[in-house]
């Protein structure tokens, strides 16, 4: 199986983020034929379900079927909104696609809007992707002067809008019904399913949520047909994925790769294996939500939803997280926690209450000073938290942090008995421990953890302290070449 590109073809173009360059490569010609030769809504939509694409947001929907749960007949606007909010740990990709190929991705959310029979998309940003933004509005604005997006396109009486929004730094709004809110003017909150937002969305209105990847696959789906789509993949993960790779990788970066490939071959000639020759400790393919894999299971897998769900973990966002012997996996679980108990939104007490749990813990083993039932402590909270919340935000924190203390038992009992990491012999969050907080201090109590300036001892085993916000937990990627 060769590594062919779907979306990534017409990166190396110079100038691919202008329409006219976009055009030259046949770009909007899709949207030039279904609007021309008057293509039904409902002929997309079965292009789409035979092609066998599936949402490439971390959920795996089959994207066709989504759109035909839109109700026809009623009498109430449709909506669709392309989640571009992209904040889980390790997942990089759709920031290529808005960055370098905004039209490809615009001309998608045209196809789908009109087959879902909206006249109004909302792409959703990620609001730190400042370039992203940047990208996207310089392309709509070059579409609309075209007049591929706006009223009457081309003379057909079809009116489409795309506009764009920015989140505000929340991670949760990435959930689509809290993403709906936020467009809203609400607070970034999930809803309760049903009702599914393709029937009751945005003010209540019938709603579809597709990710920025899966939507710039449309028009190459439209443009080639559904056979030609599912020439790469499996028979039931269809297509090429984007792939985000990070961690103790001797290449890191963004991959477009064939569904169904394998992932050893994978690591080994794309990736070029572990850096500095180091050996492969443990994998978390599919964003740091996800369960993490033993080298074994992970070279094992080939690279689509079904098969790594059959070696223990998910695809999900594609955001392949690469630990190698050195890194110590107690300090992995931390930041991890650190993360989710930063982003719960609240609304339910398993989540709100059960992260912190977690993070405390985690804490107080990595300043030496664990409870003397921090394990068995860890996995009830764990028990308490997954499947009992409104949105799957919880289960993040279990599944990656439960996974690692079940398969690198002997990293969170070392840590537990001795004080101090297995893997790098230091206590990280020694400043924190009891000696070092204020005297009134009493378990459970908010308390201000030092900074730097404040404390007065050896920071030189401090590694990165957790409680000073969102650090590089892995490798930085090398340098972005700027436009
Ligand atoms: C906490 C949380 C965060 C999410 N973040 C994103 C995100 O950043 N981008 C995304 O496309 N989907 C994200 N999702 C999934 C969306 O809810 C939704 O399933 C997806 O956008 C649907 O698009 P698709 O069918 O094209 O995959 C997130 C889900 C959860 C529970
Ligand atoms: S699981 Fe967490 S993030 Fe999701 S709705 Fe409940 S409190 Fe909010």
């Amino acid at each position: 199986m060769a590594l062919e590109k779907i979306l990534f073809k017409n990166l190396d173009i110079p100038n691919m983020t202008e329409l006219s360059t976009y055009e030259e490569h046949g770009g909007y010609k899709q949207w030039q034929r279904v609007m021309k030769d008057k293509v039904t809504p409902g002929e997309l939509i079965d292009i789409v379900k035979a092609s066998g694409l599936r949402g490439r947001g971390g959920a795996g929907f089959p994207t066709g079927l989504k759109w035909s749960f839109v109700p026809k007949d009623l009498p109430k606007p449709k909506y669709l909104i392309c989640n571009g909010d992209e904040s889980e740990p390790g997942t990089f990709k759709d920031r290529e696609i808005l960055e370098k190929t905004p039209h490809q991705l615009i001309e998608g959310v045209l196809l789908a809007a009109y087959a879902m029979g909206a006249n109004t998309a909302y792409v959703y940003l990620r609001g730190e992707f400042v370039k992203g933004w940047k990208m996207v509005e310089h392309a709509l604005a070059q579409a609309r002067e075209a007049g591929y997006i706006g009223e009457n396109i081309m003379g057909t009486g079809n009116n489409i809008q795309i506009w764009t929004h920015r989140g505000a730094g929340a991670y949760i709004c990435g959930e689509e019904t809290a993403m709906i809110n936020s467009l809203e003017g609400l607070r970034g909150e999930p809803r309760l399913k049903p009702p599914f937002p393709a029937v009751e969305g945005f003010y209540h209105c019938p709603t579809i949520v597709n990710n920025v990847e899966t939507l710039t696959n449309v028009p190459k789906i439209i443009e080639n047909g559904a056979e030609w789509y599912t020439q790469w993949g499996t028979e039931k993960s269809r297509g090429t994925k984007l792939w985000s790779v990070c961690g103790h990788v001797q290449r890191p970066g963004v991959y477009e790769v064939p569904l169904g490939y394998p992932m050893k071959k994978f690591f080994e000639e794309e990736l070029g294996g572990c850096w500095r020759g180091h050996k492969l400790k443990g994998v978390i393919p599919g964003g740091s939500s996800v369960f993490i894999l033993k080298p074994e299971e992970f070279l094992d897998c080939t690279m689509d939803y079904e098969n790594i769900a059959e070696h223990g973990s998910m695809l999900g966002s594609g955001g392949m997280i690469v630990f190698d012997e050195t890194a110590c996996l107690v300090e992995a679980a931390t930041t991890i926690a650190q993360f989710y108990t930063h982003e719960s939104c609240g609304q339910c007490t398993p989540c709100r209450e059960g992260c912190g749990w977690v993070l405390r813990q985690l804490k107080d083993i990595e300043a030496g000073q664990p409870q003397p039932d921090a394990r068995e402590m860890l996995l009830s909270v764990f028990d308490q938290i997954y499947g009992n919340t409104i949105c799957p935000l919880g289960d993040s924190i279990v599944m990656p942090i439960k996974s690692m203390m079940e398969k690198f038992p002997e990293e969170f009992d070392y840590y537990i008995r001795e004080g101090r990491s297995m893997i790098t012999g230091k206590t990280r969050l020694a400043h924190l421990a009891q000696d070092n907080k204020p005297e009134n201090w009493r378990r459970g109590e908010p308390f201000n953890y030092p900074r730097e300036g404040d404390y007065k001892g050896d920071f030189s085993s401090v590694a990165h302290d957790v409680s000073r916000g969102p650090e590089p937990m892995y490798t930085k990627l090398p340098a972005r070449e700027e436009k």
